[in-house]
């Protein structure tokens, strides 16, 4: 498995992964309301040959500065259990982590988002719409960050 940037010829392919994923529409709308808003800091594809088998996307929060959403992030359901989320994740991590980013925010399941190192605690001071137990942040330098209300891209008020 291979993880890329995603490059124009792969959004389709994009499309029907997350589509796959989801069993719906909203989270590939999603992912292209971010594109086409600008707001799309990272975008991965995990490519098996020339196939797309999973797709991760981050976007700029409008606030606080220098910070990431992680949403959403999607195998297709062939290849589910096969460590590549988990792969996408890490890398997705680390590229945030060079760019400069200070901090991801995720909404999810903690089982599995702890295992990357994202926490309620770390969120837990950030108000957000979205706060609460499914409501994590990961912390990616020592520099801290400051609080400030968590608000997400355009694209997420549409979902
Ligand atoms: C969630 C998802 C991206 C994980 O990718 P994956 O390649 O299947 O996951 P990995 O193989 O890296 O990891 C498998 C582990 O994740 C766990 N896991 C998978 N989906 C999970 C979920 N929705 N909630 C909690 N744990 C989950 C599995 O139980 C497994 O745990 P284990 O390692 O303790 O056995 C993928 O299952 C998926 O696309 N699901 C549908 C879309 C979705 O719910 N996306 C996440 C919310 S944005």
């Amino acid at each position: 498995m291979n993880l890329q940037r995603e490059t124009a010829a792969d959004h389709s392919a994009i499309r029907t992964v997350v589509v796959d994923a989801f069993d719906q529409t909203d989270e590939a709308d999603l992912v292209e309301a971010l594109r086409a808003g600008g707001d799309l800091a990272i975008s991965l594809v995990a490519m098996d040959g020339d196939a797309v088998r999973g797709h991760i996307s981050l976007s700029v929060l409008k606030s606080p500065d220098a910070t990431l959403a992680l949403a959403p992030v999607s195998v297709a359901k062939s290849c589910q259990g096969r460590g590549i989320g988990s792969m996408l994740i890490r890398e997705a991590l680390i590229q945030a982590r060079t760019i400069g980013f200070k901090m991801i925010f995720v909404l999810g399941d903690p089982d599995y988002y702890c295992r990357f190192g994202f926490s309620v605690e770390t969120a837990v001071d950030f108000p957000c719409d979205y706060a609460g137990p499914h409501f994590m942040a990961l912390q990616l330098t020592e520099q801290s960050v400051e609080v400030a209300r968590v608000e997400y891209a355009q694209a997420f008020s549409n979902l």
